[in-house]
C-alpha cells in the first residue's frame, strides 16, 4: 500500500527521495509527497498521480539538500485522492512533518478532541491526526512525543516523523505497518520495502511492532512504546540492484514471466537431497512426530496465494491424505475456526509476508494454539518473523502487482513441503523420486515455452481478444488445474480490466453456460491426463453453443486443432507438476492483453502490490 522513505544524513537528500519513490511506485498509489528540513526550515510539497508529476512540478523548488527528509506515496483510505490529503501531513504551525502507512481507526475521537481544542485540520485523512497529536505532547523531544503520540493510536502504522525544530532527528514508529532502517556511515535511511534502499547500503534493522526509533547523524536508538531501550537486531541485507532492474524488458510482469525458470531453480536450490528421493528443509522445523501425527493441514492465503494454497491441497490430499482446507485469510481471522493443536499444521503463505488479513489470521490462529508455519517470498518479512518455521520461495523481488513468479514458487515449495512430510509418513521413495524429477525439468520446460514462437502464437490470440473487444472471460479447468482457471482469470481481469471468471469445468452447466454466445471467449485447461475426456465434454457443449474456445493442452495433442478457435500447448508432465505449466500461457495471455489494451502493466488501477490494511 503506501510507500515510505526517509533519510538522514545524505548529501543528496531530495534525489534519494525521489529515487526512492520511485522504486516503490510498484506498490500502488495515487498520490505523492515529500518534506525536507534544511536550515531549520520544513518545506513540503505534494502531489496527485505520479512521483514523476512530483519530480517535475511541485517538489522542482524544494531545497536539494536538507538534514532530514522524509517522503510518500499515497494509496488512499479515508479521504479522497486530493493533493491536500496526499502526505506529509504538518501540524498547525508547519514545524512537524508526518507520513504514515496503515489506518488509525479511533482518528474519529481524536479528531473531534483536537478540534475541540481549536485544532483546524486541512484534510479529510487519519494520519492527520498524528501530526497534530505529536504537535500537542511536543515539548522539547520529538522522539518522546511521537512515543506519546504512537500509545494513543489504535490501528496499524508505519510512519516518520521530522520536526525543524530538530533538524537532525527522524523519529519511526511502528505499529503493523512494515518499517526498515538502513544504518550506512553517517547515514540511516528508512523504507516501507527495501527496493528503495538497496545499493545504499547492505546494513538493515526491521523494525518490530511496537518500537521506536530515534535516528540522529551519529547513531540511533531503539525503545519500545514505553520507552525501554533495546538492542537492534542489525541483519545483512542480501539484495542486489540488478534484482530491481528491468533490463531489456518493457515491464516488470514479463520480466518476472521470465524469471520463472531461475526463481523455481531458487526454490529447489540446496533442498534436493542427492539420492533424489526426498528433500532437506533447513527452515521447516518440524519433528518426525509431529509430521506423523498431522491429522489435518490448514492453508490460510490471499488472491493468488490463495490459489496456490487450492493446488497444495489438491497435491497433499492426493499424495498424503491428509484433509487440508483452504482459507481466504480474511474469512478466517472473523470466524471462529477450529483448531486443534496437536493435530493440526495451519500453513501461511505470502508473496510479501505482510498482506494485512493473512497476517491477522496467522496470529488469531497462533491464539489458539496452532503450529503455523510460512511459505513468504520477503525474507523477514512479518509473517516469515512470526511463524514458527517455514520455507522462503527465493523467487527474488517480484515488483509486478500482478504475481507470476511468486505463484510458481509458492506451488514448488508446497510440493517440497509435501515430499518433506511424505517422506516422514507413507511416500514411498519411488512417489518422491519422480515428483523431485517432474519439478526439476520444470524450469527447462518453462524456458522452451517462452521461445520466440510460442510467444508470437500468445500474442495473436491477444490481439484477436483486444480486436473482439472482449468485456468477459471465462476460464475452465478441473482437478489440479481448476485452480489456475482462477489464477488465469485473476491475472485477466487485474491487468486488462476484463471481466473474467474461473470455474471447475464441470460447474459450467450449473449456470455460466447460460452466458455462452459467439463473444465470450473460454479458455479451457484440457491437458491429457485421466479427466481429460470430460473436459473435451465442456468443449464440445461450449462450442455448440458458438463460444470462442482457446484451449490450454499438452503437446502431441492433436485431437483439438479442429474444434478450438486457438490451441496453446505445454510438455506433457506428471499431473501434480503440471499447474506450473499451464499457468504460464495463461499469465502471458494477460500480460500480453493488457500491453496491447495500452493499460499500464506494472502499476494496474486500484490495486497494490502489498495489502497491509484491511
Ligand atoms: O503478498 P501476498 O501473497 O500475501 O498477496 C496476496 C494478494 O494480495 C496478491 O496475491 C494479489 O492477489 C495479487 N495482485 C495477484 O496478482
Amino acid at each position: 500500500m503506501c510507500g515510505i522513505v526517509g533519510c538522514i544524513g545524505i548529501e543528496d537528500t531530495w534525489n534519494f527521495l525521489i529515487s526512492g519513490l520511485k522504486r516503490l511506485e510498484y506498490r500502488g498509489y495515487d498520490s505523492a509527497g515529500m518534506a525536507i528540513v534544511h536550515d531549520h526550515q520544513l518545506s513540503s510539497c505534494k502531489a496527485v498521480g505520479e512521483v514523476h508529476n512530483l519530480e517535475v512540478e511541485s517538489c522542482e523548488s524544494m531545497p536539494r539538500r536538507g538534514s532530514v527528509g522524509i517522503a510518500h506515496t499515497r494509496w488512499a483510505t479515508n479521504g479522497g485522492v486530493t493533493v491536500k490529503n496526499a502526505h506529509p501531513h504538518l501540524d498547525g504551525s508547519n514545524e512537524i512533518a508526518v507520513i504514515h502507512n496503515g489506518i488509525v481507526e479511533n482518528y474519529e475521537i481524536l479528531r473531534a478532541v483536537l478540534e475541540s481544542e481549536g485544532v483546524e485540520f486541512r484534510s479529510e485523512t487519519d494520519t492527520e491526526v498524528i501530526a497534530h497529536l505529536i504537535s500537542k505532547l511536543y515539548e522539547d523531544d520529538l522522539t518522546e512525543a511521537v512515543r506519546l503520540a504512537a500509545k494513543e493510536l489504535r490501528g496499524t502504522f508505519g510512519i516518520l516523523v521530522v520536526s525543524s525544530r530538530e533538524p537532525d532527528t527522524i523519529v519511526a514508529a511502528r505499529m503493523g505497518s512494515p518499517l526498515v532502517m538502513g544504518i550506512g556511515d553517517g547515514f540511516t535511511v528508512f523504507a516501507s520495502d527495501t527496493p528503495a534502499i538497496i545499493g545504499r547500503t547492505n546494513q538493515v534493522m526491521y523494525m518490530n511492532d511496537g518500537e521506536v526509533v530515534c535516528a540522529r547523524r551519529d547513531g540511533y536508538r531503539v525503545y519500545t512504546l514505553d520507552k525501554t531501550p533495546i538492542s537492534p537486531k542489525v541483519e545483512a541485507l542480501d539484495q542486489k540492484l540488478e534484482s530491481i532492474e528491468l533490463g531489456d524488458f518493457p515491464h516488470y510482469m514479463l520480466k518476472e514471466i521470465f524469471d520463472q525458470p531461475q526463481a523455481l531453480s531458487m526454490t529447489m536450490r540446496g533442498r534436493i537431497r542427492p539420492e533424489g528421493n526426498d528433500v532437506h528443509l533447513g527452515g521447516a522445523r518440524l519433528t518426525v512426530d509431529e509430521m506423523r501425527s498431522l491429522k489435518r493441514i490448514i492453508i490460510v492465503a490471499c488472491g493468488t496465494s490463495w490459489h496456490a494454497s487450492l493446488i497444495g491441497k489438491y497435491i497433499i490430499e492426493d499424495l498424503l491424505r491428509i484433509p487440508v482446507e483452504v482459507e481466504y485469510a480474511s474469512e478466517l481471522r472473523y470466524r471462529n475456526p477450529i483448531v486443534r493443536p496437536g493435530d493440526d499444521l495451519a500453513i501461511f503463505i505470502s508473496q510479501s509476508g505482510e498482506t494485512a488479513d493473512t497476517l491477522a489470521a496467522l496470529r488469531e490462529l497462533k491464539r489458539k494454539g496452532a503450529r503455523t508455519f510460512g511459505i513468504c517470498n520477503v525474507v523477514n518479512s512479518t509473517i516469515a518473523r512470526e511463524v514458527h518455521s517455514g520455507l522462503y520461495t527465493h523467487a527474488g523481488i517480484e515488483i509486478g502487482v500482478a504475481s507470476t513468479k511468486a505463484f510458481t514458487a509458492q506451488v514448488v515449495a508446497l510440493m517440497l513441503l509435501t515430499i518433506h512430510i511424505g517422506r516422514a509418513r507413507d511416500m514411498s521413495s519411488f512417489m518422491a523420486e519422480d515428483l523431485i524429477d517432474a519439478m526439476q525439468a520444470v524450469p527447462r520446460l518453462i524456458d522452451q515455452m517462452l521461445a520466440k514462437e510460442r510467444l508470437e502464437q500468445i500474442q495473436t490470440i491477444a490481439r484477436d481478444v483486444v480486436a473482439r473487444s472482449t468485456r468477459n472471460f471465462l476460464y475452465l479447468g478441473r482437478g489440479f488445474n481448476f485452480p489456475v482457471a482462477l489464477e488465469g482469470a485473476l491475472k485477466m481481469k487485474e491487468i486488462s480490466y476484463i471481466h473474467a471468471e474461473g470455474y471447475p469445468a464441470a460447474e459450467m452447466k450449473h449456470g455460466p453456460i447460460a452466458l455462452i454466445d459467439e463473444e465470450m471467449p473460454v479458455v479451457v485447461i484440457a491437458p491429457r491426463d485421466r479427466i481429460y475426456d470430460k473436459v473435451m465434454n465442456n468443449i464440445q457443449q461450449i462450442k455448440a453453443r458458438k463460444g470462442h474456445v482457446i484451449a490450454v493442452t499438452t503437446e502431441g495433442n492433436t485431437e483439438l486443432d479442429t474444434i478450438a478457435d486457438h490451441v496453446i500447448t505445454v510438455p506433457q508432465v506428471m499431473a501434480p507438476v503440471m499447474p506450473l505449466l499451464t499457468v504460464v500461457p495463461l499469465q502471458l495471455l494477460a500480460y500480453y492483453v493488457a500491453d496491447m489494451k495500452g493499460l499500464e502493466v506494472d502499476k494496474p488501477r486500484n490495486l497494490a502490490k502489498s495489502v497491509t490494511v484491511e
